[in-house]
């Protein structure tokens, strides 16, 4: 056999492949989701997500030191709210001496470099486990972006570096920067959620913040997977509101969306590989079905090939870890 290209030469040795690879992933690539509950010394794990958990104030300070002292730029903050504190208006999400507060203000005391972005939704707060105030049966839409206005302004005053709003809301992102430009928070960044699924891979989260909606599903607010325009104009829209930073999620099942949005916009793009699909690994891997540590990594570098300048992931620190390994 004559050959002009034989394409496995640049496939021959690991030297040679890592020169020619054309997507590697980075310390700074990952945004580490964080759980947090009320207590000391506390660190409990979730039931749906081996080897993850929630962590009291004090040891979330310590996690937080050891993921930047790994490289991890960001961590994406959520506190489970206890049952007493849940209503319908979802009050709580703005309380200036909240879990959520409290925990923006110790982390930001602890490392001040780390960029601290937190979750704007009101699921966890709300005793419906919607991520809006509930009427007749009906998420309501501009009562909640109301409410999500309060709650993201006194993130900003506990010292938020970026708001993350998860809830699918229309017009929020515009709403949002509104307020914050009113209150002269000129530096806060906003990360949308733009193109969020209504998805079972979202199950193992609800566990871990006992917020799982008390009736129906997410499907009026979220979207409806089997749509890829949609997605799109969301994304459009939020960056025509104030977003600096848009998100698809999940990822996994979403990396063609990743794909789109990537190549439709000019934002920097991030993917959340959310609980499920963390669960489903972490399964896999209990029953010996998967290496672990290999189903992480080609699993982050996917959705990094598919588009994403950022991943949220809850395999952030393993990642870390076995990529220093390699
Ligand atoms: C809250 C929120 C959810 C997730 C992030 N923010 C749950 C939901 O929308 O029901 C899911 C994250 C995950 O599954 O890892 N709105």
């Amino acid at each position: 056999m004559y050959l002009q290209r034989r394409n496995r030469i640049l496939r021959q040795t690991p030297a040679i492949r890592a020169m020619v690879s054309e997507n590697n992933l980075l310390e700074s690539d990952f945004i580490a989701p964080l759980f947090i509950e009320e207590g000391k010394n506390k660190k409990t794990e979730i039931n749906s997500m081996q080897g993850y958990y929630r962590y009291s104030i004090d040891n979330t300070i310590k996690e937080v030191k050891e993921l930047w002292s790994l490289g991890i730029k960001s961590v994406l903050i959520f506190v489970k709210s206890a049952d007493e504190l849940k209503d319908n208006t979802g009050k709580e999400a703005w309380n200036p001496n909240g879990l959520m507060q409290r925990s923006i203000k110790a982390i930001k005391d602890a490392v001040p470099e780390i960029v601290v972005m937190t979750d704007i939704a009101l699921d966890p707060y709300s005793s419906y486990g919607h991520d809006g105030i509930v009427e007749n049966g009906e998420i309501v839409n501009d009562k909640t972006v109301d409410a999500l206005i309060k709650m993201s302004i006194s993130h900003a005053d506990a010292g938020a570096d970026f708001l993350a709003p998860s809830d699918m809301m229309d017009g929020r992102i515009g709403a949002i920067r509104n307020a914050l430009e009113q209150e002269n928070y000129t530096r806060i960044g906003i990360m949308s959620y733009s193109a969020k699924y209504a998805s079972c891979f979202y199950g193992p989260f609800r566990n871990a913040l006992d917020s799982a909606p008390g009736f129906g599903d997410k499907k009026t607010y979220q979207m409806n997977y089997a749509n890829r325009l949609e997605a799109i104009k969301e994304t459009q829209m939020d960056i025509e509101e104030g977003a600096d930073i848009v998100m698809i999620k999940p990822a996994m099942a979403y990396l063609d969306i990743i794909r789109e949005i990537k190549n439709a916009v000019s934002v920097p793009v991030s993917a959340y590989h959310v609980s499920g699909e963390y669960a489903m690994i972490k399964a896999a891997a209990e029953k010996g079905w998967i290496d672990e540590e290999k189903a992480i990594i080609e699993s982050l570098t996917s959705i990094k090939r598919a588009g994403a300048d950022l991943i949220a992931t809850y395999f952030a620190k393993d990642a870390i870890k076995i990529m220093n390994e390699l």
